[in-house]
């Protein structure tokens, strides 16, 4: 029986994929149209792909437009798409040593060139920081024994899941009008708790007073969002004290600029937390450390962006985006019709227009530049600064634009 043609390298195949990736933003051809059920024929790989790629390609977000603004999702660089294509092609599994001898190499440098910036002494990669929560809550469980959970109110929804699943009690904690963890509010006997502290929450960008690590029996800093900020000479101190923490959550598919699903979860003891969180199998040559089973080389790509721009690189492209923000505070500080919430200091700008007129507001601008966000009841809009190439210019012209329209 002749070779499966499917499986080799089809360069034709691959660079109309290009062609097609190249005009997305005009993306034509007729959309959905999909067969209700399987199909009984397939199309065959080239016509699937002209068929679905006004779909993917044209019904999807351009993340790094210049009016892009809303999420914490950010463009990705060209190399990250490459390094993507070579993972699929290769479909390494670092479960297994055999398969992935160099992936599991990169994941293991992507961890140590990034741990010292935490304070941290090693770790795993995640698929997300839902993951590295749950996978850090639970060394702290099986560890130190922790019999509670406690975070902020304002804490993401991932850590009151992974308590879930963990059957442990989740205590909830009161904020101050900057929603930072009031340290005030904590109980007073942490012995057996595991205090997660937030480093950047995800509607308004706060960060908890990290000066609390130590004060529990674990203290896990979820720091999805602002956490890349370690490696920025000039925002680094918004994350003073995250040294201090048992371990720590980073997303790097949010300012690392990864692709989904990219995340890193670290420990200050990773030896003993790892042995916690580890099962051998008979099928295994190394032990399946965390939560998942198999997993992909996300760190490749990681690995070849930190090699391709450095801490330097990375830094100025976080930086771009911090003084995005900044610019946009400082614009709407300014307005007499909006009203800013209290600034996270990591490049999350909430605001409204006053009186409040959101919603109206909200669907005069255009789409992609902000979000909603719901606090204390209110409705509120989200600028969230992930995208380098975000224009300013335009974006404070469109919001002062639909300030003027909605309030005339
Ligand atoms: C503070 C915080 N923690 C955890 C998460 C969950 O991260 P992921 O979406 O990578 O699972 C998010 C997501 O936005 C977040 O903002």
């Amino acid at each position: 029986m002749s070779p499966d043609p499917s499986f080799d390298l089809n360069l034709e195949g691959l660079r109309r994929a290009l062609d097609l990736l190249d005009a997305r933003k005009d993306s034509e051809g007729p959309r959905g149209g999909l067969p209700n059920v399987l199909p009984e024929t397939g199309l065959g790989e080239a016509e699937a792909l002209e068929r679905l790629a006004p779909d993917v390609l044209g019904r999807a977000a351009d993340l790094g437009a210049s009016e892009a603004m809303a999420h914490m999702d950010p463009p990705t660089p060209w190399i990250t798409w490459a390094l993507a294509l070579w993972n699929a092609r290769l479909n390494q599994n670092l479960l297994h040593p055999a398969t992935a001898p160099f992936a599991r190499h990169a994941e293991a440098c992507a961890v140590d060139w990034l741990t010292p910036f935490f304070g941290m002494n090693g770790g795993h990669m995640t698929p997300g920081s839902s993951v590295a929560n749950l996978t850090a809550l639970w060394a702290a469980r099986d560890l130190r024994g922790v019999k509670t959970v406690v975070a902020s109110s304002a804490s993401h929804l991932s850590v009151r899941k992974a308590a879930r699943i963990l059957g442990l009690p989740y205590v909830e904690v009161g904020v101050d009008q900057g929603h930072r963890l009031d340290p005030a509010a904590l109980p007073h006997d942490l012995s057996d708790a595991c205090l997660v502290l937030t480093a950047g929450t995800t509607s308004v960008g706060a960060v908890d007073p990290l000066e609390c690590c130590g004060r529990a029996a674990w203290t896990h800093i979820d720091a999805a969002w602002a956490g890349p900020l370690a490696l920025s000479d000039q925002y680094r101190s918004v994350l003073s004290g995250v040294d201090q923490a048992d371990s720590v959550a980073v997303s790097a598919h949010k300012m690392f600029f990864q692709p989904k699903e990219s995340a890193l979860v670290m420990f200050r003891e990773t030896e003993a937390a790892h042995g916690a969180i580890s099962f051998g199998g008979a099928y295994l040559a190394a032990p399946n450390i965390g939560v998942q089973g198999s997993y992909g080389a996300a760190a490749t790509l990681l690995l070849a962006t930190l090699l391709a721009w450095g801490r330097e690189g990375v830094a100025a492209r976080i930086e771009r985006c911090m003084d995005n923000a900044r610019r946009l505070q400082a614009f709407i500080a300014a307005h007499p019709d909006l009203e800013c919430f209290p600034d996270g200091g990591t490049g999350v700008t909430v605001f409204r227009p006053a009186p409040d007129r959101t919603d109206a507001f909200r669907a005069d601008l255009p789409q992609g530049l902000a979000s909603s966000a719901i606090i204390g009841g209110d409705a509120w809009l989200r600028c969230v600064s992930a995208n380098p190439n975000a224009d300013m210019e335009r974006i404070i012209a469109a919001i002062d634009k639909a300030c003027r329209r909605t309030s005339a």
